[in-house]
């Protein structure tokens, strides 16, 4: 059974726009997820976030749910329009006492915060002018961070600028599935460029406002691996990682775009403005890894043998051993966390106070089992962060996927423990794997 260090990080990761509710409340102005939930066609049963989860007005049942569970760390993220209602400007002190509150009510209850400033809900108000296209969003984000440094970096330690560059750049402006809903590819590679460069401008503001601070960002990241490792499926890999993984590594860390990508994308490539790398390249406190499944090139389909699940998204925790290893060998990386991971399944609640997630907790078990085991090979991995706390709006999918530890039933807002929350507590009070038959 493995052990964790004594000082191992056990948390939970959630997003506002995914359980906050009260989208127009207390004075929160307009997010792009607001606008893109409410356009027609754009998610999965016309679902929006409107109510979500309510944890607005249920945060500190939630708080005690995570007392239950044993949790030492909780990741959230603050909703940028909820404080800044038109993205600069006028402060909305109502949606600032929000933040307080759960911040003050998390220390009372030994949680300690790990707040993410930009998890996707981009005020309206920035899109109305240019979006994350517009360059002027470094300034404005690096702003929006230094408010929320000056009033609550007293009490909340360690801070993410960004949530997955990757997918706020590609899936939001070059597939289009999520907001604002563009397909241009040249624009959502100078949008990838914004972004690093406002992250490192954010990470300036943080320190200059709250000195103490651990400030860091957090990157999915999903390997490509082979069926067969031949030489054309290697190659394959290798341009995937780097175009969707080291686009994103090799600027935070080595202070450069990857050569082969910038010269794959030629004219699309973004424009970089004398200094915009070495203020991406700011040193980090930490960092932090999403990691849900590996690509595997040279198979059509699913992976004999393999399990997947809701999202379609293959189970295969070895691959994320094997990246850390090899991320830990390719890079000076700072402290690592893990700040999302966990599974979607399909599970139902019949009232007797359990439902029953054994794939989870099976999941779980080897992806915790696959970070233990990178720290034996070196890795310095601080802690870990199941995605997600409760089920919730999973972004284009609506409410018909469920990645909780705990069940939400959407209709009367009840929460019950599934059993996969049950493990980890053990888990988490054991400071190693609990057996999986709990
Ligand atoms: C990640 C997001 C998170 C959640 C999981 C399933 O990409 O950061 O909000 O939707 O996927």
């Amino acid at each position: 059974m493995n052990v964790f260090p004594s000082d191992f990080t056990w948390g939970a990761a959630t997003a506002a726009y995914q359980i906050e509710g009260a989208w127009n409340l207390d004075g929160k102005g307009e997010s792009i997820w607001d606008r893109f939930s409410h356009t027609p066609g754009k998610i999965v049963n016309a679902a929006n976030g409107d109510v979500a989860c309510d944890h607005y007005h249920r945060f500190r049942g939630d708080i005690e749910i995570m007392r239950q569970i044993g949790l030492n760390a909780y990741r959230f993220s603050i909703s940028w329009p909820r404080v800044l209602p038109n993205g600069v400007g006028a402060v909305n002190e109502k949606g600032i006492d929000f933040y307080d509150r759960l911040t003050d009510a998390l220390l009372e209850a030994n949680i300690e915060p790990y707040a993410t400033l930009y998890h996707w809900d981009l005020p309206q108000a920035l899109q109305d002018q240019g979006g994350w296209g517009n360059r002027d969003l470094v300034g404005q984000f690096a702003a929006y961070a230094a408010l929320m440094g000056k009033r609550l970096g007293d009490r909340i330690k360690h801070w993410a600028t960004l949530n997955e560059p990757w997918v706020i750049a590609f899936l939001g402006h070059r597939s289009g599935e999520h907001a604002p809903g563009l397909q241009d590819e040249a624009l959502s590679l100078q949008v990838s460029h914004h972004l690093l460069v406002a992250h490192g401008a954010a990470i300036d503001a943080l320190r200059a406002t709250a000195p103490a601070v651990q400030a860091g960002i957090v990157i999915n990241l999903w390997p490509s691996e082979t069926m067969h490792n031949s030489e054309q499926e290697l190659k394959i890999a290798h341009e995937q990682w780097q175009q969707d993984n080291a686009w994103f590594l090799d600027p935070l860390f080595r202070g450069s775009y990857p050569a082969d990508v910038l010269e794959k994308y030629g004219a699309r490539a973004p424009q970089i403005l004398p200094g915009d790398m070495a203020q991406i390249a700011r040193s980090l406190d930490w960092w932090g890894i999403n990691y849900y499944a590996r690509h595997v090139v040279g198979v059509a389909g699913p992976v004999p043998g393999s399990e997947y699940t809701e999202m379609g998204w293959e189970v295969h925790a070895p691959a994320l051993e094997r990246m850390l290893v090899r991320l830990n060998t390719t890079y000076a990386l700072p402290p690592t966390y893990i700040t999302e991971n966990g599974a979607a399944f399909a599970d139902e609640y019949n009232g007797d106070g359990r439902v029953r997630d054994p794939r989870r907790t099976d999941y779980l078990y080897a992806h915790l089992d696959a970070v233990a085991r990178a720290m034996q090979q070196g890795v310095n991995m601080r802690g870990y962060f199941v995605w997600s706390l409760m089920d919730n709006f999973e972004w284009a999918w609506g409410y018909t996927k469920r990645f909780g530890v705990v069940y939400v039933d959407y209709a009367t807002q009840t929460r019950v423990l599934k059993d996969s929350a049950k493990w980890y507590a053990q888990t988490i009070t054991e400071n190693a794997l609990a057996p999986l038959n709990i």
